[in-house]
């Protein structure tokens, strides 16, 4: 058996996440699955928000496991608290014989509503299954919900077009930032501006030449404008690139940050106040896209210099109101100080939290944490690995595996996998498991490692 070296080092964050009264969301989660009003898996990726008349609406890629084909439809959400998501539907649905066909691909919905027709806009990204159409595509709908019109896709001002973003800016003019492919003399990224319906592109307004990025979005704060676009690795998440400028026409500067590959910026706070919230796709891999997850992280912005920072949090709530978010504080358990039986040891790693970590968890080796307060309810619990596969994963027998499987058993109950996606070396990554103990002391937490486990 090939020994499993998941290196671990761990602390939980004991929270309870929601009331089970009302079974309301109280916090955003990064990481975890998110469930809509309905409690059904919320399925909206590679999306874009826009918020109108005090209401959120999320466009996103449908990916549910049990739709199969290419192209299964765009999911729109409504949320008045970011947290909270009410499924509106099928904003737009594959038409079977057209460039939305099911065979076909739609990625990256944005909807702009455009006054002077009084029209919704759905933009995407429109392909074949090889990605050699690139083109954006239009659909329109009175209603924001929709459902959509598909009207046609088209090659902006004639070029190729594949990851799509959409900005509207203060003044009501609308953008659109995109890649124009991966095919040599290519690899820009171009900010055009729309024409007066907001059905087609009219000027390029800024060009990124070479720069050779995806999934590109804008957001303004009222000083400067911001501009993140992630690296092409696939579903391997890259450190995204951010730009900034004082005109959206440049000149922009360029800084790297963060990994997990962004798809829109959200701002939240009706006063002065505001808080930037970065959203990315945490990608699964192209055969299990409908386990990808959404990393929503509180994003840092300073306009004086023009940074724009994002860091981890396990779990905040958000007033939308105010703008202000809260992380609330948790309980931290040491792996260091858990039982090892097997091959598991303690060793020293400079990042970890109290610089120790347990490695070696294998098959026939165990790290045990022991009294472990609980609520008697379900809470988040923070599980915090380090996995230093980097870019390209593990290479198992000449397949790249993206991420490693462990296992957990709650109070020595059956054990259940647990991912841990592959980072760069020193980087502490979590992941949130929803966890519930017995009331009050002496709850335990054992990890080993997994046999025969999946490829992902
Ligand atoms: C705006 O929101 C209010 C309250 O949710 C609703 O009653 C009204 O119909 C909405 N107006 C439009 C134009 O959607
Ligand atoms: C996608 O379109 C390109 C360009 O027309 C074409 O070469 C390629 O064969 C198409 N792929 C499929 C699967 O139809
Ligand atoms: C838009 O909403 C209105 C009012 O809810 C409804 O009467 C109308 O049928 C909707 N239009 C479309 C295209 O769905
Ligand atoms: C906008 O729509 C109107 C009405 O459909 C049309 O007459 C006009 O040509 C359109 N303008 C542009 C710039 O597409
Ligand atoms: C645990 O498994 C490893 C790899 O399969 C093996 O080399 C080792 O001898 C085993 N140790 C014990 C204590 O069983
Ligand atoms: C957490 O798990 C409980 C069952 O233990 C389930 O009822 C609840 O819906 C889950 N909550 C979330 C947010 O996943």
């Amino acid at each position: 058996m090939r020994p499993f070296p998941l290196i671990l080092a761990l602390f939980a964050l004991l929270q309870p996440s929601f009331s089970a009264l009302t079974r309301k969301n109280k916090y955003i989660v990064p990481a975890a699955t998110w469930y809509d009003t309905d409690g059904n898996i919320l399925s909206a990726h590679a999306g874009g928000v826009v918020k109108t008349n005090g209401t959120w609406y999320w466009f996103g890629q449908n990916e549910r496991l049990e739709d199969k084909t290419l192209f299964s439809g765009i999911n729109v959400y409504s949320s008045t608290d970011l947290l909270n998501w009410k499924n509106e539907g099928r904003a737009l649905s594959p038409i079977a014989g057209t460039d939305i066909g099911p065979e076909k691909v739609v990625e990256r919905p944005k909807a702009v509503f455009n006054e002077l027709t009084q029209t919704w806009v759905l933009w995407f990204h429109a392909d074949n299954s090889t990605y050699g159409q690139l083109r954006q595509g239009v659909a329109t709908s009175p209603n924001i919900t929709g459902p959509y019109t598909f009207k046609e896709t088209f090659r902006p001002l004639g070029n190729p077009s594949q990851d799509l973003g959409l900005f509207q800016d203060v003044d009501g003019q609308a953008y659109a930032l995109y890649s124009n492919g991966d095919a040599d003399p290519d690899h820009d990224n171009l900010i055009t501006r729309l024409n007066a319906n907001f059905t087609n592109v009219e000027e390029v307004v800024y060009t990124f030449y070479d720069f050779d990025l995806e999934a590109p979005n804008i957001l303004y704060t009222g000083k400067r404008y911001y501009i993140l676009m992630s690296h092409k690795t696939g579903y391997r998440p890259n450190n995204v690139v951010v730009f900034s400028a004082e005109k959206l026409s440049g000149p922009w500067l360029g800084t790297r940050t963060w990994n997990s590959q962004s798809t829109f910026t959200l701002t939240a706070g009706e006063g002065l106040e505001k808080t930037y919230i970065y959203c990315g796709d945490h990608w699964a891999t192209g055969n299990t896209l409908y386990d990808s997850r959404y990393m929503w992280l509180p994003a840092t912005i300073n306009d004086d210099i023009g940074s724009f920072r994002i860091d981890w949090v396990d779990l905040y709530s958000i007033d939308v109101k105010t703008g202000r978010i809260e992380v609330p504080k948790g309980q931290d358990y040491e792996a260091e100080n858990g039982v090892l039986t097997g091959p598991a040891y303690v060793t020293l790693c400079p990042t970890c939290s109290g610089n120790k970590v347990v490695t070696s968890i294998q098959g026939n080796s165990t790290l045990t944490i022991k009294n472990i307060v609980g609520t008697g309810k379900p809470q988040w619990v923070s599980i915090y690995y380090h996995n230093p596969d980097g870019l390209w994963g593990d290479n198992r027998n000449g397949v790249s595996v993206l991420s490693r499987t462990a296992t957990y058993s709650v109070n020595g109950g059956a054990p259940i996998s647990m991912i841990q996606r592959s980072g760069s070396s020193g980087i502490i990554l979590s992941q949130p498991l929803n966890i519930t103990f017995n009331a009050g002391g002496g709850n335990s937490l054992t990890f080993a490692g997994f046999k025969g486990g999946i490829a992902l």
